[in-house]
């Protein structure tokens, strides 16, 4: 039994392990297996590998990488038991000096373990970003474009192009882009409004007045909104039962819907069949 510090540390037992080789090796090996495994997991994800492969890859990948952080951890710290008797009073200062860790002999790091560490692990970490590869192309253009832009003529689900004197006070009808008859996205709603419409609807989109066209888009959840009263100019999605004021630029007046539905821009072309000006200025449907 000794004492690192006689008076108030009694050391009873101090085991100091000898550099070992065999722990370096081990460090070394796991981390270069874990490395290993990285690879095997992002190339296999990318090539679309059987998910056994690159899946059992990732696993011992990480298990590895672990038990090299843990016995280049483990190896580097003395084993050291020691007692520290209380005195009364003892004052702050003098029970730091006299902690366990005044005790222990400075740590000897070995920068080539842990080179091979990091190394390893930043391999596994760039491993890691491989999924990314597999969102595929990018949704910005296809969730935001439709069939609408500028002189692209409205038609029925049956093909048929529009005269603003064919649609009827209170009449609503289906429209969507020429030769884009049922494309979802650019489903729309055309109304003869039983009032004039006032802000936030775009004023300069509106025809004869009183026609406009929204979405048909629910911004809830995607509904198609398929019924109109007139009496109000309300428009309903039958699904959780948003209302929107077709005269004030659609905004929700009832139910979970929180944003407009947006407005096409419309116009009349030469020949006086309805066109629309240009796409919607705004995302359609839910938000994403
Ligand atoms: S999808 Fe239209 S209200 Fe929910």
């Amino acid at each position: 039994v000794s004492g690192a510090n006689d008076e108030t540390l009694t050391v009873i037992e101090e085991r100091v392990p000898p550099p070992s080789k065999v722990n370096d090796s081990i460090v070394i090996g796991f981390s270069l297996f874990a490395a290993l495994c990285a690879v095997v997991f992002a190339v296999g994800l990318v090539l679309r590998a059987p998910l056994g492969l690159y899946g059992g890859a990732l696993a011992f990948g990480l298990l590895a990488l672990a038990y090299a952080v843990r016995r280049f951890f483990t190896d580097r710290f003395p084993d050291v038991e020691a007692i520290e008797p209380r005195e009364a009073a003892a004052e702050p200062e003098r029970v730091r000096e006299n902690t366990l860790v005044a005790a222990v002999a400075p740590i000897a790091r070995r920068p080539l373990l842990q080179r091979v560490l990091l190394g390893a692990s930043a391999v596994f970490g760039l491993g890691l970003l491989a999924p990314i590869a597999s969102l595929g192309p990018s949704p910005r253009r296809a969730l935001s474009d439709t069939g609408w832009a500028s002189g692209v003529r409205l038609v029925t689900t049956d093909g048929e192009a529009l005269r603003p004197e064919e649609i009827a006070v209170g009449g609503i009808a289906s429209i969507w882009p020429s030769g884009r008859v049922g494309e979802e996205r650019s489903a729309a709603l055309l109304v003869r409004l039983s009032t004039e419409p006032e802000p936030p609807t775009v004023l300069d989109w509106v025809v004869d007045e009183r026609i406009v066209a929204y979405s048909k888009v629910c911004t809830h959840a995607g509904c198609p909104v398929a019924l109109y009263r007139e009496r109000d100019n309300a428009l309903f999605c039958p699904c959780h039962q948003s209302t929107f004021d077709a005269a004030r630029g659609s905004v929700p007046t009832f139910g979970p819907a929180a944003r407009p539905l947006p407005q096409l821009p419309l116009g009349v072309d030469e020949q006086g069949f309805l066109v629309a000006l240009a796409d919607f200025q705004e995302p359609v449907g839910p938000p994403y």
